[in-house]
């Protein structure tokens, strides 16, 4: 195993702030979830830092992860909180220590309050508030961050967050929805600037969020191309300059002509004798689909930001693990240069809107006691990645 995947290959796992750390101060607390429980505690992943460290350490030699902007900051262009600081500091200088790639996400679909009162993504103030945030947490995290992703899947967010009403917060209107996504540009192209000036070395990105988009009928396919133009090409280059690509790929979406997913239409995959998880197609090729079309479109380096599956049936996550690997080293043979893979997530959490039990875990978490137990699929990623410490 370890032969096939190039030297200094990252492989790890990625979770985020508003789906794994207790949260007060951000728009996600009290959002009422698809399961009926209301998001507050998640997995209390703050209050397990030391347990979590080697759990995260067992399963890469990287980690994705998102520091919480609400706990680090309480007003805009304020100072950060010293005291949160040295918090996230010692966690991450115990994974760096253990030798992991530290992946900085900054932005994961969560605000904090005070962020919301002075107009949110929607404002025009917004994009300098997170360039100040950007320029301060490379001053205070640069010596220990490897790479940083400045905005996660900044499609999904304005889509979920200001379209459909998903995610907080929670609103239903396409120009908001258009406003934010240009914010969020400003937003990146600001920070990538401040980062690399501090941080030359560091590669510096976004995260896309794609799937294969399928049509399969006539009518699907003017809507799976217009999905596939803006998801895979008019997005990706708005959010440029980008040291890679980082692409988050969770399986294929058919269009007939409207979108087919578990999530949204039960049992409707399984009558068109489709294998899928709780939420999406399972598409293993269309990875390599994704890969091929980004190294064809921007020859850079890539990074697989995001992947993984939604299910209890965890020889069915080892399958998938896998597969997608598979296709990672397929595309790696034609030439495409990609230098890591997070597989979503470390630890079961909380699914946004849906809720705790849609579970992406290599960890199975008890919510009642809070109980970290590995599963087998935790076990044999731990083996590949140690395979990998070899290399
Ligand atoms: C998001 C994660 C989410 C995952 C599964 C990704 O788009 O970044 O936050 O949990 O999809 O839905």
């Amino acid at each position: 195993m370890n032969e096939k995947f190039p030297k200094g290959f990252l492989l790890g796992t990625a979770t985020s702030a508003c789906q794994t750390e207790t949260t007060r101060n951000t728009n996600w607390y009290g959002l009422r979830t698809r399961d009926g429980i209301t998001v507050d505690r998640n997995i209390e992943h703050d209050l397990h830092r030391l347990e979590d460290t080697e759990i995260i350490a067992l399963l890469g030699n990287a980690y994705r992860f998102n520091p919480d902007w609400a706990k680090l900051q309480n007003k805009p262009f304020g100072q950060l909180g010293t005291t949160q600081v040295e918090n996230y500091r010692s966690f991450m200088g115990a994974l760096k220590d253990k030798g992991l790639h530290l992946m900085f996400v900054l932005h994961h679909f969560a605000n904090p309050n005070w962020f919301e009162k002075v107009g949110g993504w929607e404002s025009n103030e917004s994009p300098d508030i997170f360039a100040d945030y950007s320029e301060k947490m490379a001053r205070e995290f640069g010596d220990l961050t490897s790479s940083w992703n400045t905005i996660n899947e900044p499609m999904t967010h304005a889509v979920n967050g200001y379209f459909f009403g998903f995610f907080p917060p929670c609103r239903k209107n396409p120009i908001a929805a258009i406003r934010v996504l240009k914010s969020q540009r400003k937003a990146h192209r600001l920070a990538y600037d401040s980062i690399k000036e501090r941080l030359p070395n560091q590669m510096v990105g976004v995260s896309n969020a794609t799937m294969d988009f399928r049509s399969e009928s006539c009518l699907g396919q003017i809507s799976a191309g217009i999905a596939r133009k803006i998801y895979l090409e008019i997005i990706p280059d708005m959010f440029l300059p980008a040291d890679f690509i980082g692409i988050s790929y969770y399986g294929c979406v058919p269009f007939n002509p409207l979108p087919v997913t578990e999530i949204e239409n039960p049992r409707k995959l399984d009558k068109m004798g489709r294998a899928h998880d709780k939420m999406w197609e399972y598409y293993p090729c269309g990875l390599e689909k994704v890969i091929n079309h980004f190294h064809g479109r921007y020859n850079k380096p890539i990074i697989i930001t995001e992947n993984g599956c939604c299910t209890d049936d965890d020889e069915f996550r080892i399958r998938s693990i896998k597969e997608h690997l598979d296709a990672v080293r397929s595309s790696i043979k034609r030439g495409a240069d990609v230098r890591g893979y997070f597989h979503w997530s470390t630890f079961d959490n909380v699914e946004l809107h849906l809720g705790p039990s849609w579970r992406f875990g290599l960890v199975h978490i008890n919510y009642e006691t809070m109980k970290r137990t590995i599963k087998p699929s935790g076990i044999y990623y731990s083996k590949l990645v140690k395979s990998l410490r070899g290399n």
